[in-house]
């Protein structure tokens, strides 16, 4: 049954789809119109990739939570779906956050997702409260479980916090389903609390598998678990974390959390951790396993620290990522664009062996549409001590990466890129590299730049604010240097 509510959203959604003529990113996911953040449900279900986000479609600014829905056949371009679930119970009155889907074992799309409403605790003090909610369906339309929720106050373990309680992650394996929940425990920090079913309805509580300990940030948000290449993986997404060095920024971060997995035991022994993306805006990303076995994240890349500095004249705010292909070398999580980001290739400019000493720019490197890598080695051992590559610019504006060999740093840089406000935009972090050789690999799509050090060792993803006509590209070293660019314009 479709409700009043999420008629609406529909109906509102396909007219302003239709008259909508904003200058929206060619192959980053936004919401059409209105509101998006966190991706949620990123799912195979019958052999397509569907992605849902949390939507408010009738504003440019967070509220009145929905969940939007799209599907994709190779993650770059998407179509859209009908809105898949709208506030409208009253255990998700307040908003139906995040959450994730899986396709069942009869072949239907269950989503589970976080109800929050407002009740009465026991002192009678209006209380907000986050429980599990299940929906099931085929693809398009969702069916709300009439038990809802599945997942309430009454199994949250004594001593959690009752209102920081969300982001189900399920799972599915050997004939059970499991479910991961962002929590925070009696320390006032974060767990991911683990639940056993047999058919997603009936959830009861196995085991804290992870807890931050109030190391890493307080409340840790939008839990996923995967195997990757002979590890297992934990991401999460520390809210309020304290600046460790260059690893992790102050704020809202992502971190893998690296080790094994030990189900006999339902025991994560974790090994390694890191940041996910060093760049200033990339939060609460999602996984799936691709049919051809390939983990696949794909993140809000925002802000919630700057996520009140809409454009004024834009219909939508919020954008995805450009989903990435994950592997791990080394205890390291590596990030690299999806491969078919190449099918979109339109013309290449190559330059080899292009020599600098101050600041250079080359015929038709240019463009905000682009995927380009850049080889940078030094003319002779320390020859450079700065190299920066800068994009986005028209004379005023500009947004750079930059690479100090010295210090094994890369910085992104988006102080000058016509954003209004006066907020943090520079994000340094620490990069490996060989006497001064490096590879930058920087991918434009009008309002952001993504930037692949060294194959994907690190990732850093900043929305870019300047104007599209803003097209420059220079190079610019403080000493001697060679570097190699190849640059593919993007076509859609
Ligand atoms: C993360 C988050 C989630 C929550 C959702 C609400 O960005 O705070 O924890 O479910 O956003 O929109």
């Amino acid at each position: 049954m479709i409700s009043e509510k999420l008629k609406k959203a529909r109906k509102y959604m396909d007219y302003m789809l239709k008259i909508r003529q904003d200058d929206q990113p060619s192959f980053h996911l936004t919401g059409g119109v209105g509101w998006i953040n966190d991706p949620n449900g990123f799912s195979v279900y019958k052999g397509e990739y569907h992605l849902f986000y949390q939507h408010h479609p009738y504003r440019t600014r967070w509220g009145d939570i929905h969940w939007g829905h799209v599907k994709t056949k190779d993650f770059i371009t998407w179509e859209r779906l009908p809105e898949a679930l709208a506030p409208d119970q009253e255990y998700d009155e307040q908003g139906c956050f995040s959450g994730t889907a899986i396709e069942t074992p009869d072949g239907k799309h269950l989503l589970i997702y976080t109800g929050v409403s407002f009740m009465n605790d026991e002192n009678g003090v209006m209380t907000e409260y986050q429980q599990t909610n299940i929906a099931i369906g085929d693809g398009v339309n969702y069916e709300k479980y009439n038990l809802n929720p599945v997942i309430g106050t009454d199994m949250i373990p004594e001593g959690n916090d009752l209102s920081d309680f969300r982001d189900p992650k399920i799972m599915y394996e050997d004939g059970r389903y499991y479910c991961l929940m962002a929590s925070r425990g009696a320390d006032g920090s974060g767990e991911i609390l683990m639940y056993e079913s047999p058919d997603a309805k009936n959830w009861k509580f196995t085991t804290v598998l992870e807890a931050c300990c109030n190391q890493y940030g307080r409340m840790w948000e939008c839990p996923d678990f995967f195997e990757l290449d002979g590890k297992q993986v934990l991401i999460v997404s520390p809210q309020e974390m304290r600046a460790t060095g260059l690893e992790f920024h102050a704020g809202y971060n992502t971190a893998a959390l690296i080790g094994m997995w030990n189900s006999a035991e339902k025991k994560f022994y974790r090994e390694y951790i890191q940041s996910i993306d060093y760049g200033l805006d990339f939060y609460a990303p999602q996984t799936l396993k691709a049919t051809d076995g390939r983990r696949i994240m794909i993140a809000w890349m925002q802000n919630w620290t700057t996520s009140t500095c809409a454009e004024k004249d834009h219909k939508f705010y919020g954008q995805m990522t450009l989903p990435r292909e994950l592997s791990i070398d080394n205890g390291r999580l590596i990030q690299g664009p999806v491969r078919e980001i190449e099918n979109y290739y339109g013309e290449l400019t190559a330059y080899h062996n292009v020599y600098v000493n101050g600041e250079i720019s080359l015929q038709k490197i240019e463009g905000r549409m682009l995927d380009m890598s850049v080889h940078i080695r030094p003319a002779y051992p320390n020859s450079y001590r700065d190299f920066r590559i800068v994009v986005a610019k028209d004379g005023i504006n500009e947004t750079s990466v930059s690479f100090k060999p010295d210090k094994n740093k890369v910085r992104v840089d988006r102080t000058k890129c016509g954003f209004p406000y006066d907020i943090i935009g520079i994000r340094d972090f620490l990069v490996s590299q060989n006497q001064g050789e490096i590879d930058l690999r920087i991918i434009l799509d009008r309002y952001s730049m993504e930037v692949f050090v060294n194959g994907g060792e690190q990732a850093a993803s900043s929305l870019i604010y300047t104007d599209f006509e803003a097209d420059g590209i220079s190079f610019r070293c403080d000493g001697e240097a060679f570097f190699d660019v190849e640059k593919h314009d993007l076509k859609f």
